[in-house]
């Protein structure tokens, strides 16, 4: 349930400029947009319009130019490149288009990667991810590469792998647009259940109108802002 008291992520007048040195590109031209506990809120918009840079910025991989950015409360920018980093590790989950696996490890291992990478005994790490790899449907899948599974199959480790440290916020790229139809609504419905499930707070940048339905709220972006923020009637 969208809990409007509670902001995951406040973002006001937000701009973010890329300079090569000799050309400047306002990219972002002032993004104000909060982000409620529990809702799926739907990032669109054309080709260019910023939508990459804006995600990459809320979660401070990206820095920026003006205007404030509070994730859970955190002041974006008052923190360190390390501080952000660890944040990052313990409170964001990503899926992009490209799944991003690494090949050489097998499913089971690359979901366990977020785990070990901040510390988590491998043990543990293991059996918690067992256990999600199981709850995205890939029982029996454990062992394979990637290279293995189909493309929905690849997206599901992804996802698993984005959620198994329990995110608060989970940050999806174009999570459908590499996958067919009947995967990508089968990947939209798990992410949809996992994250309702869970009570975590999600953000699909996506083209793909045919996954509108799956949102609370859509915000329609243009030319580096915000034009339009509408409800999904349910
Ligand atoms: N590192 C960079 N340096 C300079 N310009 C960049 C850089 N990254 C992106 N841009 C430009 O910023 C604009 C916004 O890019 P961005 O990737 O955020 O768009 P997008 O909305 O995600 O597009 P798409 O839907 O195609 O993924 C584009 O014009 C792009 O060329
Ligand atoms: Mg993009």
């Amino acid at each position: 349930m969208t809990n409007k008291m509670e902001t995951i992520l406040h973002c006001h007048d937000i701009v973010k400029i890329y300079d090569d040195g000799e050309l400047k590109v306002k990219v972002l031209q002032g993004i104000t947009l909060d982000v409620y506990k529990g809702e799926l809120l739907m990032l669109v918009g054309p080709s260019g319009c910023g939508k990459t840079t804006f995600v990459s910025v809320v979660t401070g991989l990206l820095g920026f130019e003006a205007g404030e950015c509070k994730v859970l409360g955190r002041d974006l920018s008052k923190m360190s490149d390390e501080e952000k980093t660890t944040f990052r590790g313990k409170e964001i989950g990503f899926v992009f288009q490209a799944f991003n696996l690494i090949p050489a490890l097998s499913a089971i291992e690359n979901i366990a990667l977020p785990l070990t990478i901040f510390g988590t005994d491998k043990k543990e790490a293991l059996s918690r991810s067992l256990k999600i790899l199981k709850a995205v449907g890939l029982e029996g899948k454990e062992n394979f590469l990637p290279g293995n599974l189909s493309g929905g199959q690849q997206q599901k480790v992804a996802i698993a792998r984005a959620l198994v440290h329990n995110p608060t916020l989970v940050i999806c790229d174009e999570p459908t647009s590499s996958l067919d139809h009947k995967s990508g609504q089968m990947v939209m419905e798990l992410l949809t259940k996992l994250i309702k499930e869970k009570n975590m707070t999600m953000i699909v940048v996506t083209h793909d109108n045919r996954i509108y339905k799956y949102a609370d709220r859509i915000a329609y972006m243009e030319d580096g802002k915000i034009k339009k923020i509408e409800e999904v009637s349910k």
